[in-house]
């Protein structure tokens, strides 16, 4: 059976990214070659939840908002996030070896945010105003997220600007009482 996109041309090597758009979004049609800001643009179209990727301990706690985490596989039980090779959270996961995944509820939209600041306050101040806990690994746990997954890492992976880390998932919990996520979508915060 024919494959083809709406609108496309089966066996097209062009990207006709446009039909598979909403109207409004302002991504408009886009072929090859593109840019970086069409790759961002298009992969914006996925709507994902949002996590704060958290690491470290007590004393040197670091949190990060990701929606790159995916689950990977139930037994064992494996989940992975991407983190920019160059930027702390990266380091931090490498060198801690173990990461917790915060999947944050609507309304949670000021945290997220918050750990996608670059410049926001770094360490235990981090988190002086997230109200959080511990489990297994010692990585926080934000208080209101809508499930958590406390991981600890088992593969790392260079893959072109990002690193991927894989996590055995040894905790994990959701909040039942919470019925709608945080979602990101062409590059706004969004409720279901
Ligand atoms: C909704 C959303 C999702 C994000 N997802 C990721 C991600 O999956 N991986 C990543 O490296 N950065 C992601 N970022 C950007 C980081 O949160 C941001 O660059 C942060 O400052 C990284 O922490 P660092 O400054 O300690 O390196 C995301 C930002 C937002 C707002």
């Amino acid at each position: 059976m024919e494959n083809r996109p709406p609108g496309g041309q089966a066996g097209s090597l062009s990207c006709n990214a446009a039909d598979y758009l909403a109207p409004g979004t302002g991504a408009g049609r886009i072929e090859a070659p593109f840019r970086r800001q069409d790759l961002r643009d298009v992969l914006g179209m996925y709507a994902t939840g949002v996590t704060v990727i958290t690491t470290g301990d007590a004393d040197a706690p670091y949190g990060m908002t990701a929606n790159s985490f995916t689950g990977v596989s139930l037994d064992p039980p494996l989940v992975l996030v991407c983190a920019m090779s160059d930027g702390q959270g990266a380091a931090m996961i490498s060198a801690g070896g173990h990461f917790a995944v915060n999947v944050l509820a609507a309304g949670q939209e000021a945290i997220s945010h918050f750990f996608a600041s670059p410049s926001r306050p770094r360490g235990r101040e981090a988190f002086a105003d997230v109200p959080h806990r511990r489990l297994v690994t010692g990585a926080p746990i934000i208080n209101g997220a809508a499930a958590h997954l406390d991981c600890s890492l088992v593969a790392e992976h260079e893959a072109g600007d990002h690193m991927i880390f894989i996590g055995e998932v040894l905790a994990l919990g959701a909040e039942p009482s919470i019925r709608s996520p945080l979602i990101f979508f062409a590059g706004r915060y969004q409720a279901l």
